[in-house]
């Protein structure tokens, strides 16, 4: 995905960091602006000449320095840019680099996406094109590339192609730094022109915080093109946004939220958005409001989504999709989803319609394996409610709340266990042993807490996040009577979610038998296709289909695998609903 080695890359970094010591933003733009004038001078010279940074004569004469710019000579031009900025955002401290969302697009993917919205209608020479939170241009360069290469062959002076990539390409950027790599990577994006015309390119590059700044372009541009931030808005950053941000509000929201619906502004009637973003949007109760935009105000052509094992950036673990829609009252009648575990090939998995409900999950196959898994979201179906059973997220915050935790239950009254994620196994089973660190504390004192704290029933625990490399999203182990019996109650982690029995209804199966479903292959693959996120939410579970429980027990009897056994119970799909009464 990334076009070069990544370690090779990083050991620069690593290199440059300690020239000038510690991360301060203006160290970093030093070093960056004289990174980019060593390959200014090396491949672009007329730029300088022209105007364009000459970059720090000290630092230039650095071999780290040059060691870099030699690493990065010969590289196409879009990967030359791609990683000047990653060395702008690799030089900055951890935090402002999340805080500010600096990681950028691939050139693998910004090609994809600008290939895709041309396929669904967009003309690169007729549009015009804006990209809210540009970064180092990822996408604005390469659209300009293309224009410039078209209207050439149509003839087109090099005055000309200046003046119309002036007047349709758009930037709006928060980062000063960024502004000014934009702008320089669209003057070498279009050197031959710039040079023929003895003029640096002077592109439209808006620098602020968007979120303002954008929102009086309404309906300017054909085509929106953003691979927004990403990261939780603070309540007192939302306090200052414009009214027009607030239906997006159900529990805190993601800045690329507001920037998914920026981007929808900004487009002309008819116009495209072609968006790179993490796939948590698609499902997730929070997201409900934006999906309920998306479907309203427009309509969904195309995911492809990126295998989260090759990750789409440096240093970002999360499932990303590229996503086309079009700004349109007329719903398209599916989406075209593909999926893609190198950046170049795209595999495709068909076409999808998406629930009638616009605040409802986008349901979509993430793989061909999930493709029959799709066929479970029909109805009537099974759900965790149908069963007898509700999630609840664990009580315990540890280091939010003063509850005291004990490694040992010693004789004091009112303390029962504390069950973390990291006390259900692999294999399906609760080990209640001590952890390492914090984890080693498996005991609390609730003497302040009620019974609607401490769980007095068997259920199944759940661990609420899972890593990208772990094989399955849904790993859990059944706390049993046995259990309940023996300690009176437990108290539950936050991250792990307890899927109890609805107080006063017949559960439809045991939780031994509740987790031995849930832990199957085939019920992993249904959540994958409601689930964006490493982060199980109560949400998505309560809106997973479930298989028919009584195909499902009396396949377990009849000596099935578990993976065999709930597929019957998929394939039962179709059981009238009367069934599922008669089972619960
Ligand atoms: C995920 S990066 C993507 C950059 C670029 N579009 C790309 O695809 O490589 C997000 C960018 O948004 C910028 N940004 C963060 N907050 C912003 C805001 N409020 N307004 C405008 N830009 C913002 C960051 O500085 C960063 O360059």
């Amino acid at each position: 995905m990334l076009p070069k080695d990544k370690n090779a890359f990083l050991g620069h970094i690593r290199r440059l960091s300690a020239l000038n010591g510690g991360e301060a933003p203006a160290i970093a733009a030093r070093i960056t602006r004289s990174a980019l004038a060593l390959v200014l001078e090396s491949t672009y010279p007329r730029l300088i000449a022209l105007g364009l940074s000459a970059g720090d004569q000290n630092l230039k004469s650095k071999p780290e320095l040059q060691a870099f710019a030699r690493w990065l000579q010969g590289a196409p031009f879009l990967e030359t840019a791609f990683w000047l900025s990653s060395a702008y955002a690799g030089l900055m401290s951890p935090v402002r680099r999340s805080e500010q969302a600096l990681f950028f697009t691939p050139p693998a993917l910004s090609t994809r996406l600008i290939g895709s919205l041309r396929r669904h209608g967009v003309r690169l020479t007729k549009a015009r094109f804006a990209d809210p939170s540009c970064g180092g241009s990822a996408f604005l360069a390469p659209v300009a590339m293309e224009i410039a290469r078209e209207l050439s062959l149509s003839g087109w002076s090099s005055n000309r192609i200046l003046a119309h990539v002036t007047n349709h390409v758009v930037g709006f950027e928060l980062d000063p730094v960024l502004c000014e790599l934009s702008r320089a990577f669209l003057n070498m994006a279009l050197y031959d022109h710039v040079c023929r015309v003895g003029q640096l390119l002077e592109p439209k590059i808006y620098q602020g915080n968007a979120l303002v700044t954008a929102l009086s372009y309404a309906e300017n541009y054909d085509v929106v093109i953003s691979n927004p931030p990403y990261r939780k808005v603070t309540a007192a950053e939302f306090s200052k946004l414009d009214d027009a941000y607030h239906h997006l509000v159900m529990g805190q929201p993601n800045l690329y939220a507001l920037f998914i619906d920026l981007s929808l502004r900004l487009t002309k009637p008819e116009g495209h958005v072609g968006l790179l973003t993490p796939a948590g949007f698609f499902g997730g109760r929070s997201f409900g409001p934006l999906r309920n935009v998306l479907r309203r105000d427009a309509s969904v052509r195309q995911v492809d989504f990126i295998e989260p094992r090759i990750g789409a950036f440096l240093d970002v673990e999360q499932e990303t999709a590229l996503t086309v829609v079009r700004k349109s009252s007329a719903q398209a009648s599916s989406v075209s989803v593909f999926v893609t575990t190198d950046g170049q090939d795209f595999v495709p998995l068909g076409n999808h319609v998406l629930a009638a409900d616009a605040y409802a999950p986008w349901v979509l196959p993430r793989s061909r394996e999930e493709l029959s898994a799709l066929l479970s979201f029909a109805t009537p179906r099974w759900t965790l409610a149908d069963y007898g059973y509700e999630p609840k997220t664990g009580f315990l915050v540890p280091h939010r709340m003063p509850v005291p935790r004990l490694r040992r239950k010693g004789n004091r009254l009112w303390v029962c266990p504390l069950i973390w994620a990291t006390q259900i196994g692999k294999e399906g089973t609760h080990d209640f042993q001590p952890g390492r660190r914090d984890h080693a504390d498996i005991y609390v004192d609730v003497s302040g807490y009620g019974c609607d704290r401490v769980l007095t029933t068997p259920s199944v625990a759940l661990q609420r996040t899972s890593s990208k490399d772990q094989a399955r999203r849904l790993r859990c182990a059944p706390i049993t009577q046995a259990f309940v019996d023996k300690h009176g109650g437990y108290m539950g982690e936050n991250h792990v979610c307890f899927i109890a029995p609805i107080t006063g209804r017949q559960p439809a199966v045991s939780v031994e038998v509740l987790a031995t479903i849930l832990n199957s292959d085939p019920v992993d693959r249904v959540f994958r296709c409601l689930s964006g996120t490493a982060t199980v939410s109560a949400y998505e579970l309560r809106a997973m289909p479930m298989p028919d429980p009584v195909i499902v027990r009396r396949a377990l009897t009849a000596g099935a695998s578990p993976n065999e056994a709930v597929l019957q119970g998929y394939a039962a799909i179709s059981t009238k609903r009367d069934g599922k009464q008669k089972a619960a």
